[in-house]
């Protein structure tokens, strides 16, 4: 099947735009972005909370029918987001973060959140949730748990999030259409943007336990494999976490 054409679905408030689409994914057709002005209840992973305002950010969930693994609808939407804010701000220093942020240096300006549906016949497709912050005031980012980045706290220019919306539906376009023609080749890039290889990482486990290893490689299902006391391994995304602090420039 051909990579379908984005179509968006403007919502003024919402309590998560990933829950309103996971909510009404069998009358939404594939390629649907669902966009609103605000989120009442915006959702990280591990239910943390994403800052939601209103009229300032974007907070985007696209519709993915023909694709049922949620690590490759994250790297589909990562590159899209990653495109658009480098078109946008060139110098804004971005890179994608394991295993679904987006920094501008040591902050972070978007997050994705994929969410697989499933129906009597199993995986029926994913929800990427995108919010990228755009014109945050610093303000707002100070609020915050970690540090955080807007387009405007980076360049102290406003920017016009139609049409930034706009150009993000066309990205997504785009790298959906790279995934359906060879997964192989959009992993490829994918990789070649993530910082974190070659680097010292500090790896968290669930207990809060840390401890620094080396990233040495990213499997193609998505693992981070890591080398600890000379014997490589391997851990996904819900076994661990990577220390804030760490930068990797
Ligand atoms: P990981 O790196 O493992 O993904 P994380 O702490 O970044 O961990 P996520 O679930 O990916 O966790 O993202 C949610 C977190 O992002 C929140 O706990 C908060 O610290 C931060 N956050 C919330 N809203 C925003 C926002 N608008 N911009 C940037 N960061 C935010
Ligand atoms: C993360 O960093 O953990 C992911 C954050 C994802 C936030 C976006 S905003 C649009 C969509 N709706 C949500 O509730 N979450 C995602």
């Amino acid at each position: 099947m051909p990579a379908p054409k984005i179509h968006r679905l403007n919502l003024e408030s919402v309590d998560s735009t990933n829950t309103y689409a996971k909510d009404n994914f069998d009358v939404l057709a594939d390629g649907t972005l669902v966009c609103a002005e605000m989120q009442t209840a915006g959702r990280g992973r591990m239910g943390r909370r994403w800052v939601s305002p209103p009229g300032s950010n974007i907070y985007a969930s696209l519709v993915m029918k023909q694709i049922s693994n949620p690590f490759y609808a994250t790297v589909t939407a990562s590159l899209a987001v990653l495109s658009l804010l480098l078109e946008t701000l060139p110098r804004g220093g971005f890179f994608i973060k394991w295993p679904n942020d987006i920094y501008a240096g040591c902050r972070k300006i978007s997050g994705i959140l994929c969410e697989t549906v499933s129906g009597s016949n199993g995986i029926s497709g994913i929800i990427a949730g995108i919010g990228v912050n755009i014109n945050l005031e610093q303000s707002e980012l100070d609020k915050i748990d970690q540090p955080a980045a807007s387009l405007k706290s980076l360049s102290g220019k406003s920017f016009d999030l139609e049409k930034l919306i706009g150009i993000l539906a066309k990205k997504l376009a785009g790298f959906y259409a790279v995934y359906l023609a060879s997964p192989e080749k959009l992993f490829a890039e994918w990789k070649s943007h993530n910082r974190i290889l070659g680097h010292q990482v500090t790896l968290i486990d669930p207990d809060g336990a840390s401890r620094p290893v080396l990233a040495t490689d990213i499997a193609e299902n998505g693992e981070l494999i890591v080398e600890e006391h000379g014997v490589l391994r391997r851990f996904n995304c819900g076994d661990i976490s990577l220390e804030k602090e760490d930068r990797f420039e």
